[in-house]
Protein backbone atom coordinates (compact mmCIF):
# COMPACT_ATOMS: atom_id res chain seq x y z
CA UNK A 1 0.00 0.00 0.00
CA UNK A 2 1.11 3.49 -0.74
CA UNK A 3 2.04 5.91 2.49
CA UNK A 4 -0.95 7.95 2.03
CA UNK A 5 -3.15 4.91 2.29
CA UNK A 6 -1.15 3.60 5.34
CA UNK A 7 -1.62 6.92 7.14
CA UNK A 8 -5.14 7.30 6.48
CA UNK A 9 -5.84 3.77 7.98
CA UNK A 10 -3.51 4.32 10.61
CA UNK A 11 -5.66 8.00 11.59
CA UNK A 12 -7.37 7.81 14.76
CA UNK A 13 -8.46 10.73 16.96
CA UNK A 14 -6.95 11.60 20.07
CA UNK A 15 -8.72 13.28 22.99
CA UNK A 16 -5.69 13.08 25.34
CA UNK A 17 -3.21 16.14 24.00
CA UNK A 18 -0.17 17.71 25.59
CA UNK A 19 2.72 20.19 24.58
CA UNK A 20 4.72 20.60 22.27
CA UNK A 21 1.91 22.14 19.81
CA UNK A 22 3.00 22.17 16.13
CA UNK A 23 5.87 24.82 15.61
CA UNK A 24 5.37 27.52 12.38
CA UNK A 25 6.99 25.16 9.66
CA UNK A 26 4.36 21.89 10.34
CA UNK A 27 1.83 24.07 10.80
CA UNK A 28 2.48 26.07 7.71
CA UNK A 29 2.70 22.50 5.40
CA UNK A 30 -0.47 21.63 7.30
CA UNK A 31 -2.48 24.34 5.81
CA UNK A 32 -1.34 23.99 2.22
CA UNK A 33 -3.12 20.67 3.06
CA UNK A 34 -6.06 22.22 3.86
CA UNK A 35 -5.47 24.17 0.68
CA UNK A 36 -5.69 21.09 -1.49
CA UNK A 37 -8.99 20.47 -0.37
CA UNK A 38 -11.67 19.93 -3.51
CA UNK A 39 -13.27 23.21 -4.32
CA UNK A 40 -16.23 23.59 -6.69
CA UNK A 41 -15.14 26.87 -8.76
CA UNK A 42 -12.09 27.72 -6.89
CA UNK A 43 -13.99 29.80 -4.04
CA UNK A 44 -11.67 29.07 -0.90
CA UNK A 45 -14.81 29.09 0.82
CA UNK A 46 -12.49 28.62 4.25
CA UNK A 47 -10.67 29.91 6.66
CA UNK A 48 -9.02 28.74 10.23
CA UNK A 49 -7.94 30.42 13.33
CA UNK A 50 -4.99 29.29 15.25
CA UNK A 51 -5.00 29.84 19.07
CA UNK A 52 -2.50 28.89 21.89
CA UNK A 53 -0.80 30.60 24.55
CA UNK A 54 -2.97 32.93 26.22
CA UNK A 55 -5.70 32.41 23.04
CA UNK A 56 -6.65 29.81 25.04
CA UNK A 57 -7.51 31.21 28.29
CA UNK A 58 -9.29 34.23 26.29
CA UNK A 59 -11.22 31.19 24.26
CA UNK A 60 -12.16 29.95 27.88
CA UNK A 61 -13.53 33.20 28.82
CA UNK A 62 -15.22 33.47 25.95
CA UNK A 63 -16.87 30.44 26.21
CA UNK A 64 -18.02 31.19 29.91
CA UNK A 65 -19.34 34.15 28.94
CA UNK A 66 -21.98 32.30 26.68
CA UNK A 67 -23.33 29.93 30.11
CA UNK A 68 -25.28 32.77 31.79
CA UNK A 69 -26.41 33.99 27.77
CA UNK A 70 -29.91 35.22 28.42
CA UNK A 71 -31.25 34.31 25.43
CA UNK A 72 -29.31 30.78 24.52
CA UNK A 73 -27.81 29.68 27.77
CA UNK A 74 -25.33 26.68 27.37
CA UNK A 75 -26.28 23.41 29.35
CA UNK A 76 -22.41 23.24 30.63
CA UNK A 77 -21.21 25.26 33.68
CA UNK A 78 -18.93 28.53 33.58
CA UNK A 79 -16.19 26.47 35.45
CA UNK A 80 -16.72 23.73 32.43
CA UNK A 81 -16.61 26.10 29.64
CA UNK A 82 -13.83 28.08 30.94
CA UNK A 83 -11.29 24.50 30.88
CA UNK A 84 -12.60 23.39 27.71
CA UNK A 85 -9.90 25.21 25.57
CA UNK A 86 -7.43 23.93 28.12
CA UNK A 87 -7.57 20.08 26.49
CA UNK A 88 -4.86 21.01 24.33
CA UNK A 89 -2.13 23.64 24.24
CA UNK A 90 -3.49 24.53 20.56
CA UNK A 91 -7.45 24.93 18.90
CA UNK A 92 -7.18 24.99 14.87
CA UNK A 93 -11.03 26.90 14.42
CA UNK A 94 -12.11 25.71 11.31
CA UNK A 95 -14.57 28.42 9.26
CA UNK A 96 -16.52 27.37 5.94
CA UNK A 97 -17.18 31.11 4.52
CA UNK A 98 -20.20 30.77 1.95
CA UNK A 99 -19.38 32.46 -1.49
CA UNK A 100 -22.77 33.03 -2.77
CA UNK A 101 -22.10 31.55 -6.88
CA UNK A 102 -24.84 30.72 -9.14
CA UNK A 103 -23.61 27.04 -9.72
CA UNK A 104 -22.21 25.91 -5.95
CA UNK A 105 -24.72 25.34 -3.40
CA UNK A 106 -23.55 26.38 0.43
CA UNK A 107 -23.51 22.82 1.28
CA UNK A 108 -20.74 22.04 -1.41
CA UNK A 109 -19.02 25.00 0.22
CA UNK A 110 -19.01 23.50 3.39
CA UNK A 111 -18.21 20.24 2.34
CA UNK A 112 -15.10 21.58 1.08
CA UNK A 113 -14.01 22.80 4.26
CA UNK A 114 -14.65 20.00 5.80
CA UNK A 115 -12.48 18.09 4.02
CA UNK A 116 -10.20 20.84 4.28
CA UNK A 117 -9.92 20.01 8.33
CA UNK A 118 -10.11 16.44 7.59
CA UNK A 119 -6.89 16.47 5.43
CA UNK A 120 -5.50 18.68 8.31
CA UNK A 121 -5.51 16.15 11.16
CA UNK A 122 -4.41 13.86 8.92
CA UNK A 123 -1.54 15.54 7.88
CA UNK A 124 -0.91 17.16 11.80
CA UNK A 125 -0.76 12.73 12.46
CA UNK A 126 1.60 12.53 9.87
CA UNK A 127 3.82 15.37 11.58
CA UNK A 128 4.06 13.02 15.13
CA UNK A 129 0.78 15.14 16.11
CA UNK A 130 -2.47 14.01 17.38
CA UNK A 131 -5.49 15.45 17.10
CA UNK A 132 -9.84 16.07 17.77
CA UNK A 133 -12.23 17.11 15.96
CA UNK A 134 -15.04 18.79 17.72
CA UNK A 135 -17.78 20.70 17.64
CA UNK A 136 -20.70 20.97 20.18
CA UNK A 137 -23.35 24.30 21.22
CA UNK A 138 -20.31 26.32 21.57
CA UNK A 139 -19.55 25.69 17.65
CA UNK A 140 -23.25 27.58 17.23
CA UNK A 141 -23.41 29.94 19.73
CA UNK A 142 -23.73 34.17 18.70
CA UNK A 143 -21.96 34.93 21.67
CA UNK A 144 -19.10 32.60 20.55
CA UNK A 145 -19.23 33.27 16.81
CA UNK A 146 -19.24 37.15 17.79
CA UNK A 147 -15.89 36.92 19.57
CA UNK A 148 -14.07 34.74 17.55
CA UNK A 149 -15.20 37.42 14.67
CA UNK A 150 -17.04 34.97 12.38
CA UNK A 151 -19.62 37.02 9.94
CA UNK A 152 -23.35 36.14 8.84
CA UNK A 153 -22.27 34.58 6.02
CA UNK A 154 -19.55 32.05 7.70
CA UNK A 155 -20.22 28.44 10.06
CA UNK A 156 -17.58 27.06 12.61
CA UNK A 157 -17.42 23.51 11.33
CA UNK A 158 -14.89 22.34 13.96
CA UNK A 159 -12.47 23.32 16.53
CA UNK A 160 -9.46 20.82 16.17
CA UNK A 161 -8.07 20.31 19.36
CA UNK A 162 -4.16 19.98 18.78
CA UNK A 163 -1.19 18.91 20.37
CA UNK A 164 1.47 15.80 20.77
CA UNK A 165 -0.28 12.68 22.05
CA UNK A 166 -0.47 11.83 25.95
CA UNK A 167 -1.64 7.94 25.61
CA UNK A 168 -3.67 6.76 22.58
CA UNK A 169 -6.93 5.91 22.79
CA UNK A 170 -8.27 2.42 22.54
CA UNK A 171 -9.11 1.65 19.18
CA UNK A 172 -12.46 2.51 17.36
CA UNK A 173 -13.75 -0.55 15.99
CA UNK A 174 -14.21 -0.15 12.15
CA UNK A 175 -16.92 -1.15 10.03
CA UNK A 176 -16.15 -3.84 7.39
CA UNK A 177 -16.33 -2.43 3.62
CA UNK A 178 -19.57 -4.84 3.05
CA UNK A 179 -21.48 -2.62 5.70
CA UNK A 180 -21.57 0.37 4.12
CA UNK A 181 -20.79 -0.15 0.08
CA UNK A 182 -22.58 -2.19 -2.62
CA UNK A 183 -23.35 -1.91 -6.51
CA UNK A 184 -25.63 -0.16 -8.38
CA UNK A 185 -27.79 -1.87 -10.11
CA UNK A 186 -27.28 -4.93 -8.00
C1 LIG B 1 -18.19 17.51 12.42
C2 LIG B 1 -17.73 16.68 13.57
C3 LIG B 1 -17.99 17.11 14.87
C4 LIG B 1 -17.58 16.35 15.97
N1 LIG B 1 -17.82 16.82 17.24
C5 LIG B 1 -17.42 16.09 18.31
C6 LIG B 1 -17.61 16.57 19.63
O1 LIG B 1 -18.09 17.69 19.84
N2 LIG B 1 -17.22 15.80 20.65
C7 LIG B 1 -16.66 14.55 20.45
O2 LIG B 1 -16.33 13.87 21.44
N3 LIG B 1 -16.43 14.08 19.21
C8 LIG B 1 -16.79 14.82 18.14
N4 LIG B 1 -16.57 14.34 16.87
C9 LIG B 1 -16.03 12.98 16.68
C10 LIG B 1 -14.54 12.84 16.94
O3 LIG B 1 -13.81 13.88 16.34
C11 LIG B 1 -14.01 11.50 16.38
O4 LIG B 1 -14.13 11.46 14.99
C12 LIG B 1 -14.73 10.29 16.99
O5 LIG B 1 -14.49 10.26 18.37
C13 LIG B 1 -14.27 8.97 16.36
O6 LIG B 1 -12.89 8.79 16.52
P1 LIG B 1 -12.00 8.51 15.24
O7 LIG B 1 -11.90 9.80 14.48
O8 LIG B 1 -10.70 8.01 15.79
O9 LIG B 1 -12.71 7.48 14.43
C14 LIG B 1 -16.90 15.11 15.76
C15 LIG B 1 -16.61 14.71 14.45
C16 LIG B 1 -17.01 15.48 13.37
C17 LIG B 1 -16.68 15.03 11.97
Amino acid sequence: MTHVIDAILERSSEPRLTSPAPGRAVLDKVFECAARAPDHALLRPWRYLVIEGDGLVSLGELFASAADDPDQPLSASRDKLLRMPQRAPMLIVGISCYRPHPKVPQAEQSQSAAIGLGYILLALQSAGFGGMWRTGPVARHPVIRTGLGVGDDETIIGFLYVGTVDSAKPPVPRPSVDEFVSRWPG
